[in-house]
């Protein structure tokens, strides 16, 4: 069974232990691989809040905290974008070194990544711009739309979609990049 994408392969026969000898490709890939996983740990913590809010709102009926959270959660999309393309940009470089583009998995992998940004911002980002339109209120002081409605909107379906879109994606990727299934 050919040795997994993040362990990094001996010089040669002899090569074993601590200290042994790494070529400079050997080198520049593994840190590549390093960066591929911190950005990814980077990519979780910008993304935390948003995942968080949203379960967070669903029991909130504060309209002005509503906002808050939504602004909390809106003021790390340009971070989180920012490690989507360091994940991008290190596993591509580190898979041209392993030509892993002739295997399927990681073409699969790309296509899963990019379905999940389309349908979240398809999907997640519409439902916080509707979440956010119900807790304005006129200059008159009245809201735009009930408590009831804002309630509905809130205790509804989409908390539970946007977290298995990405969720399940999160976890489909993870196990692509693990087991590289049709790797030799
Ligand atoms: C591979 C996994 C994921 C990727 C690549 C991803 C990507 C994205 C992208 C690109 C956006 C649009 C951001 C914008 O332009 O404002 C977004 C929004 C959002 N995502 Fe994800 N996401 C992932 C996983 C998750 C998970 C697991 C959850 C929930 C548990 C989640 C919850 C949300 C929410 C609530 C928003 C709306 C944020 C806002 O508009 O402020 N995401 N996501």
């Amino acid at each position: 069974m050919r040795a997994p994408c993040w362990s990094a392969p001996a010089t040669s026969p002899s090569d074993s232990g601590p200290f042994r000898p790494v070529s400079f490709v050997a080198m520049v890939w593994q840190w590549l691989v390093y960066l591929h996983v911190a950005s990814i740990f980077a990519f979780l913590g910008m993304h935390g809040a948003s995942m968080v809010v949203v379960y967070r709102i669903r029991r909130e009926r504060d309209r002005k905290k509503i906002l808050d959270l939504l602004t909390l959660s809106g003021e790390t999309a340009r971070p989180m974008y920012v490690t989507l393309v360091l994940i991008i940009l290190t596993g591509v470089l580190a898979g041209l070194k392993l030509e892993s583009f002739s295997h399927w998995w990681i073409w699969l992998a790309i296509v899963l990544l990019v379905a999940i940004v389309g349908a979240m911002t398809a999907v997640a980002k519409p439902y916080f711009a509707k979440v956010k339109l119900a807790c304005e209120v006129r200059p008159s002081g009245v809201p735009r739309v009930s408590d009831e409605e804002l309630g509905q909107i809130l205790g509804g379906p989409m908390a539970h979609i946007i977290t298995a879109i990405g969720v399940v994606g999160l976890v489909a990727i993870l196990y692509l990049m693990v087991f590289q299934p049709g790797a030799v």
